[in-house]
This record gives C-alpha cells, sequence and structure tokens, in this order.
C-alpha cells in the first residue's frame, strides 16, 4: 500500500503552531495523539470523513459520539437550513426548546424537568452545584478513571497513570490532572474504584451525612469501553437512595446512544440528577441537565444559580430536535447489529494475527484493549494491563489504511447510523493490515 499524502495537513499544523497553543484547541486532538502532524478535516458525509489532501476515511470516531446519525444527515441538515433562514441565537425562548425538553422528559425515565447548557462540562459542573445546593454538603463520591469534563473539582484520576501510583483500593491516592487546581478540588473528591459495591459502601459508611451525590458513567467511556457489572449500577443507585445522597448519571457520552432514553432506560435506572451532552446536539453544542422535578427545581431562581447567554440557542435547538427525531428505535437496533459484526471480525482477526488483545463493547461503542486476554473491569486494570502504545500504533496504521479513529486507547471508536456492512468490510481489511503491521505477522 502507498502511504497516502498527508502534506497540506503538515503545512497547517506548523501555520496552526504559530498561533494557537500547541496548534490545538483541546490537546486530545494535537501531537499527543496523532505524533508529527494531526490530519486536518475539511468535509465530513455519512460515515466519511474527507482531509484537506483529499483523502477519504471510514469514521469510526463521529467526533466523539456527537454524530449518532452521522455526518450531514438530511434531518439535520434540514434543520440547519430552516435555522439559518430563521436566525440562530435570541438568548430568549423559543418553541423549539420545549419540543426537545418534551422529548427528554418522555424518553428518559424519571425525567420531569430540563435545564439546557452548551457543552458536557458545564452540565456535571452545574449537576453537582445543584447536589451541593440541595443537600448543603460539599464533599462527592468519584469513580476512578471517571472524566467529567474539566471542571476543577473533577480532574482527579480521571486519565489513566502508571499503576504504581494509585494506592490501595481501600483508599485511593488523587491524582491531580492539571497546575492551577483549588487545594479544595484534591480534598472534596472521594475517590472509588469502580464495578465494586462493597468498596462504595465502604466510602458511604466511612463518610457519612457528608456526601452531596455520587457522579458516574454508566459505561466507562474515557477509559475505553468498560461495561458497569451486571447488578451494578442498580446497586449503585439503590445504595445513594439507602445513605440518603443523590445519584447523578452523567450521560454526556451514553445519553440518545445506547438507547433511546440512553443508559438510563437500558439499565432502568431513575437518579436524580441526569447530565447530557455530545450526541444531544448531533454537532452542535448543546447540553442539559435533566432529572425528577423534586431535584431540578433547585435551579430556581435565588436558588442554585445556572446562567448562560447561549443555553438553548434557536440553531441548537432545532438540531437538537431534528436529531431526536430520527433516532428511533430502528437507528439502535441498526447500530447494535453493525457494531457487532465490526466486534466480531476484530475479535476473529485478533485469533488470526496471534495477537493478545481484547475487545469490549456496549451497543455502538466499542474498543480493542492490546496486551490482555482478560476482562478489563475498571481504572486499575486499565492501568496496568492495556498496551497503550500498542493501541496508538495500531491507530496511526488504520488511519494510514483509510480509518479515521483516535490513536488514544482511552477513547473508544462508534458506530453510528451511517455506517453499513460496507464500511464494516473496509475497517476490517484495515485492521487485517494494522494488525499484521503491529504484530510482525
Ligand atoms: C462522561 C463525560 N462527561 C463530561 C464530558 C465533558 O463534555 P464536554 O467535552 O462537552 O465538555 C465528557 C467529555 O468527553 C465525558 O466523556
Amino acid at each position: 500500500m502507498t502511504t497516502p499524502s498527508t502534506e497540506t495537513s503538515r503545512r497547517l499544523f506548523e501555520r496552526a503552531r504559530d498561533v494557537m497553543v500547541e496548534g490545538v484547541s483541546s490537546p486530545s486532538r494535537g501531537q499527543l495523539n496523532y505524533g508529527e502532524h494531526p490530519i486536518f478535516l475539511r468535509r465530513g458525509e455519512g460515515a466519511y470523513v474527507e482531509d484537506v489532501d483529499g483523502n477519504r476515511y471510514v469514521d469510526l470516531m463521529m467526533a466523539y459520539g456527537a454524530l449518532l446519525l452521522g455526518h450531514l444527515d438530511p434531518a439535520i441538515r434540514a434543520a440547519l437550513h430552516e435555522a439559518a433562514d430563521a436566525g440562530t441565537l435570541f438568548a430568549a425562548v423559543s418553541e423549539p426548546e420545549v419540543d426537545v425538553a418534551e422529548l427528554i422528559t418522555t424518553r428518559v425515565p424519571g425525567v420531569e424537568r430540563v435545564r439546557f447548557a452548551n457543552t458536557g462540562t458545564e452540565a456535571t459542573m452545574a449537576a453537582l452545584r445543584l447536589a451541593r445546593g440541595l443537600t448543603g454538603r460539599r464533599r462527592f463520591i468519584k469513580f476512578e478513571g471517571h472524566y467529567h469534563g474539566w471542571y476543577d473539582d473533577y480532574l482527579v484520576s480521571a486519565h489513566p497513570h502508571p499503576a504504581a501510583d494509585l494506592g490501595l483500593e481501600t483508599d485511593p491516592i488523587a491524582i491531580p490532572e492539571s497546575s492551577g487546581l483549588e487545594a479544595h478540588a484534591l480534598q472534596q473528591a472521594i475517590l472509588v474504584p469502580w464495578n465494586n459495591l462493597d468498596r462504595l459502601e465502604d466510602a458511604l459508611r466511612r463518610h457519612r451525612d457528608e456526601v452531596a451525590c455520587i457522579i458516574t458513567e454508566p459505561v466507562m467511556a474515557n477509559m475505553g469501553v468498560i461495561p458497569p457489572e451486571p447488578g451494578y449500577l442498580e446497586g449503585l443507585q439503590a445504595l445513594a437512595r439507602q445513605y440518603d445522597t443523590l445519584f447523578i448519571l452523567d450521560e454526556t457520552v451514553t445519553g440518545f446512544r445506547l438507547s433511546e432514553g440512553g443508559a438510563a432506560r437500558r439499565y432502568h435506572l431513575t437518579p436524580d440528577i441526569l447530565t447530557f451532552g455530545k450526541g444531544l446536539g448531533a454537532g452542535l453544542p448543546v447540553a442539559a441537565i435533566a432529572g425528577p422535578a423534586a431535584t431540578l427545581d433547585g435551579f430556581r431562581w435565588g436558588g442554585v444559580l445556572h446562567y448562560g447567554t447561549q443555553n438553548a440557542s434557536f440553531i441548537g435547538m432545532m438540531v437538537a430536535r431534528a436529531n431526536l427525531w430520527a433516532l428511533t428505535a430502528e437507528v439502535y437496533e441498526h447500530v447494535d447489529r453493525i457494531a457487532a459484526a465490526v466486534e466480531d471480525g476484530l475479535k476473529e482477526l485478533l485469533r488470526r494475527h496471534h495477537v493478545t488483545g481484547r475487545v469490549q463493547r456496549v451497543g455502538a461503542m466499542l474498543q480493542i484493549f492490546f496486551g490482555t486476554a482478560d476482562p478489563i473491569r475498571d481504572y486499575r486494570d486499565f492501568c496496568a494491563r492495556v498496551d497503550r502504545q500498542m493501541f496508538q500504533r495500531f491507530a496511526w496504521s488504520m488511519i494510514r489504511h483509510g480509518v479515521y479513529m483516535s490513536p488514544s486507547a482511552s477513547l473508544h471508536s462508534i458506530i453510528s447510523k451511517a455506517h453499513q456492512l460496507e464500511h464494516v468490510e473496509k475497517v476490517l481489511a484495515a485492521a487485517d493490515a494494522s494488525l499484521a503491521e503491529v504484530a510482525g505477522s
């Protein structure tokens, strides 16, 4: 195979580095993951993206999962055009936001009220303030390896670190993720290993009456893909109720992806607060905080403050509404079928190339873990056993073979409505060649 030229990307990156910090607007897009230079994209259509040199790739990243319908779905295009003719932002109330809120309340179990924001980070930040306001407590339980955005309080033990630094499971070491954090940020989070109800109950017992909330991702989506053990999330919810603390389900990744009602519906959960982002806005910055009236009404004026000029922008709500209308039960059946075909194909290829690895999948979300054949159940497993360098080499090779994906082992691949069996064939052909390269087989 001749390696496709990415010369225009290389030149653009030189320009970008002169005027933008490390040439990027978010570090995961730059040299941290892409080596010499990232690939500049100029167009997306259906299951494909095209770079500035004219190379086409099957897209397995789908804007980190924002695009459940794929690129430029006709329903989204129509909503964008309609909004463009009407106005983009009024910073006033509008009908589409009521429609979107109604769609969310009918689809997600237990949700009676919705507040819109722009990003997942804003939503989880507001959710924590709401939980603190409602309970009068300041501390909260966060799980090792869970990422909830870049708000100070959540920036502990969110990314993979060498296993030696993690401390004991009974008392994890809180690893700060950034310079510039307030000292209190490190002291408020009570860290607990995930997928372990005993450890969670220990923490709740030890910190009785101190804990405003437990926040969790329903599926660990920032350590590849790590599913909850059967009964784990239901058990977590029961413990939150038993110990009288609030349960926040961070559905920034899983919302409207794992079912029409997200992970809450898939796992039969009724959290006190839910947060949505990414997949809600189909590419526009739309996020939401949602839940029963008893909790969400804490945002009423004079209670817990939540503002935002850009909240529920007209264009964002038009697109979110079209997105939710288009996300029918058939879409979820389709992505599950396609994702299962990718999973089966990758497993077979790992066997054929004698590569020690494992594929984990929940619905449309899947990841290959190199270096282990045993299940990855939590952050500690990921840090200790996953060969992240091998994954990076594999992903770089996949990109050279026409499949766009994140080269970070902690960021998973995503199937959209636009992916069909013909794309599965292309992905598996690229994986065949890439495994041969990384395994030297
Ligand atoms: C689970 C989870 N919560 C929150 C966020 C933050 O969302 P955003 O990047 O829109 O601020 C992310 C982003 O990846 C996420 O994965």
